[in-house]
């Protein structure tokens, strides 16, 4: 199968020029100007973006979490991802206590496989280290599960101990991985949430009210320090708080490989959401909770500065009903999580690049090609270049579209930008070169997908 993508403006992190794509099977063979050749299918891209597929590395696709399990499986939530824009998540497997590193792959693989319609690999969430499960950690590196994630929050489900911590960085050392981390102190949160319930407060807002943005910057900092300490690079995942962005940002400035991501709902909503009538609140219950409205503008620098090296979404989506409904009357039941595996590239373009806040190639490089290098997807994923995936989205710029319940395709029934009105479509969407999306119709298979084997550092 051959396709010729023509007309276009190609778009990188590094460069922007008019071409066109000949995609060649699963992979771009040739860039160029005025192709003609005979193609199997021709797509116009006159007036379009031609963009690498988004990458989005944290999803939490049919995750059981809070009593209950996120409403998007990995058939639901990969086709809400394509219609998006993005063409490779990398989800988190768990290794609950007392299980090995290895059941729990074989767990997510199983979720995974005949569902995913896109391209997927796994980050291994680590609640219990012991002898046997650093091993472990080594043996996953080698099958291209080449991060895990560590939680300073969540004490007795997900929270490990410092001493864990050190020790899971240690091995990072000496097996190539990457520690991702949920930065925020959990014993510090434990204590306001019990006093706060005890104090009769138990509406949404409490959420937030006891996840203070000084313990995400507490836990930011320690996490960094433990990694200096280790000598080894750290991730720090789902960064909501200006006092965590200080903590990488001087980090970074001593040259330290700290590394972080911020995600949608930190740009764009903020701690009034909680203030929404009745137990509408519920619905941006999520850790870290979102933050006050000044904190967008000091991401939007740390975005553009470089202090901040990717935009993810932590898509964890539960529904009103049922799901978020578990907490009506006591906030810390409420699911943590949100959706938005459909709206970043087009919340992100709209809002940064539009906005101006950020450039076209900081777009792209913020939610495709950083992150594709950070988690040793790059050069296969995360760009235009001969020889690699053809992940490619044909996107206009000029299309404006209303984000909703009523038209996405998430399975969870709400959407937490409703009514918003966003310009910039991911129209056209091909992964590995199978037009998947075909002007905004999924034309796809779920099962289509495969796992993603990742290189360590
Ligand atoms: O509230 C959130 N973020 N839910 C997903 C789990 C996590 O900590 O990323
Ligand atoms: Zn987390
Ligand atoms: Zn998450």
């Amino acid at each position: 199968m051959t396709t010729l993508i023509k007309n276009g403006t190609i778009v990188t992190a590094t460069d922007r020029y008019p071409g066109d794509v000949l995609v060649d099977g699963e992979k771009i063979a040739m860039i160029g100007t005025s192709l003609e050749m005979f193609v199997d299918r021709t797509i116009d891209a006159t007036g379009k973006l031609v963009l690498p597929g988004g990458i989005d590395v944290h999803t939490h696709l049919d995750m059981p979490f809070g009593g209950t399990t996120s409403a998007d499986d990995f058939a639901s939530g990969t086709i809400a991802a394509a219609h998006g824009g993005t063409t490779t998540i990398v989800d988190f497997a768990i290794q609950y206590r007392g299980q090995t590193l290895h059941h729990a792959w074989e767990t997510w693989m199983k979720k995974a496989e005949g569902k995913a319609a896109i391209d997927y690999g796994f980050h291994m969430i680590i609640t219990e280290l012991n002898d046997q499960v650093e091993c472990e950690m080594d043996a996953l590196v080698r099958q291209g599960v080449t991060s895990f994630k560590l939680f300073m929050a969540y004490p007795g489900v997900f929270m490990l101990d410092d001493a864990s911590i050190f020790k899971a960085l240690l091995r990072t050392g000496k097996n190539g991985g990457t520690i991702c981390m949920h930065a925020e102190n959990g014993g510090v949160i434990d204590v306001l949430v019990k006093k706060a319930l005890a104090e009769g407060k138990t509406a949404p807002r409490y959420h937030a009210l006891t996840r203070p943005a000084r313990a995400e910057g507490e836990a930011t900092h320690r996490a960094i320090a433990l990694a200096e300490i280790a000598g080894v690079p750290i991730y720090i995942v789902h960064l909501s708080a200006a006092e965590a962005l200080e903590m990488v940002t001087e980090a970074r400035d001593r040259g330290l490989p700290a590394y972080a991501e911020t995600c949608p709902q930190y740009l764009f909503l903020s701690y009034e959401n909680y203030l929404e009538p009745g137990f509408e609140g519920a619905k941006y219950v999520m850790s870290p909770p979102l933050r006050p409205k000044e904190t967008q503008d000091r991401l939007w620098r740390g975005l553009a500065f470089n202090d901040l090296q990717a935009i993810s979404t932590d898509h964890c989506p539960f529904c009103m009903k049922e799901q978020k409904v578990l907490g009506t009357d006591d906030f810390s039941k409420i699911p943590n999580g949100a959706p938005g595996i459909e709206t970043r590239m087009s919340l992100v373009y709209d809002g940064g690049v539009r906005s101006g806040r950020i450039s076209l190639n900081r777009f792209v490089e913020l939610t495709s090609t950083s992150p594709a290098k950070i988690f040793g997807l790059f050069p296969r994923k995360g760009t235009i270049a001969p020889g690699s995936d053809a992940d490619i989205v044909v996107f206009n710029p000029n299309r404006t579209m209303v984000l909703s319940a009523r038209t996405h395709h998430m399975k969870v029934d709400y959407n937490p930008y409703e009514g918003r009105t966003v310009t910039g479509v991911s129209e056209t969407v091909l992964s590995r070169g199978n037009v998947i999306i075909d002007n905004g119709s999924f034309v796809g298979r779920a099962g289509a997908g495969s796992f993603l084997a990742r290189a360590s550092r």
